[in-house]
């Protein structure tokens, strides 16, 4: 199964570097699967037929990307990118997502909606009729946490601390230094709602709502390559 899915990811990625252009500023996502595209993205600029330059969505994307030998951009006004390219953690009807499972929520959604065309990667695990099944994640600014776990709780999150994989039980922290909490709500059948009423929360300084973001998707099934569009 992980075999069959890793194969989707990586298939899901090649196909992306068909959107990259020469010159483009491209926005380099986070995950396994867009990993997967920025390994691929290096050796075809290695391979001197394309140059680009790039921001990347996290920390480890950024050490990545270095290794990869992609030139990097540091953020500053005005910049706009061509082309974001990231994956997903749920791919709901058109192309709402929840996105976050690798806790870089925040840079991704900057870089989505600085973004002329956000391309999403994945598996067919991600495709969902309805979203919710993965937990939602929230990057919550530390001071404000009792009081977002309570409003959040009483919205029907179930809100938990995301733990610190290597440093348990200690809660996980996002590249900001803030805390990752994952909501598990089950299903969402209004995202644009709760997406407002996250927003008013004093303290959630990000939800991994993506709604309205995406230009298009790329689904792996097996042999299959999907395109989705909203
Ligand atoms: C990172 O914060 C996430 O938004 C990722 O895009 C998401 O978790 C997908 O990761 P995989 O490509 O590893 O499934």
């Amino acid at each position: 199964q992980q075999d069959r899915l890793d194969k989707e990811k990586q298939r899901a990625a090649a196909q992306a570097l068909r959107w990259v252009r020469d010159g483009m500023l491209v926005g380099l996502g986070s995950g396994s699967t867009a990993a997967y595209f920025i390994q691929l993205l290096g050796q075809t600029l290695r391979g001197g037929q394309l140059q680009i330059q790039a921001t990347a969505t996290s920390l480890a994307t950024e050490a990545l990307a270095r290794r990869a030998g992609i030139p990097l951009l540091e953020p500053r006004r005005g910049l706009r990118f061509d082309l974001t390219v990231d994956g997903a953690d749920e791919i709901g009807p058109r192309l709402t997502l929840i996105k976050g499972g690798g806790g870089a929520l925040l840079r991704e959604k900057v870089l989505a909606t600085s973004s002329d065309y956000l391309l999403i990667i994945a598996d067919s695990s991600k495709l969902v009729p309805q979203l919710g099944q993965f937990p939602l994640p929230l990057e919550v600014v530390p001071f404000a946490l009792p009081w977002v776990l309570d409003t959040v709780a009483l919205l029907g999150g179930n809100p938990k601390l995301r733990l610190d994989k290597k440093k348990a039980p200690q809660p996980a922290h996002s590249d900001q230094g803030n805390i990752l909490v994952d909501c598990h709500f089950k299903s969402l059948p209004d995202p644009n709602q709760l997406a407002l009423q996250l927003q008013d929360i004093p303290g959630i300084v990000e939800h991994g709502l993506f709604l309205g973001l995406a230009s298009a998707a790329i689904v792996a099934e097996g042999d299959q390559l999907l395109l989705l569009r909203p």
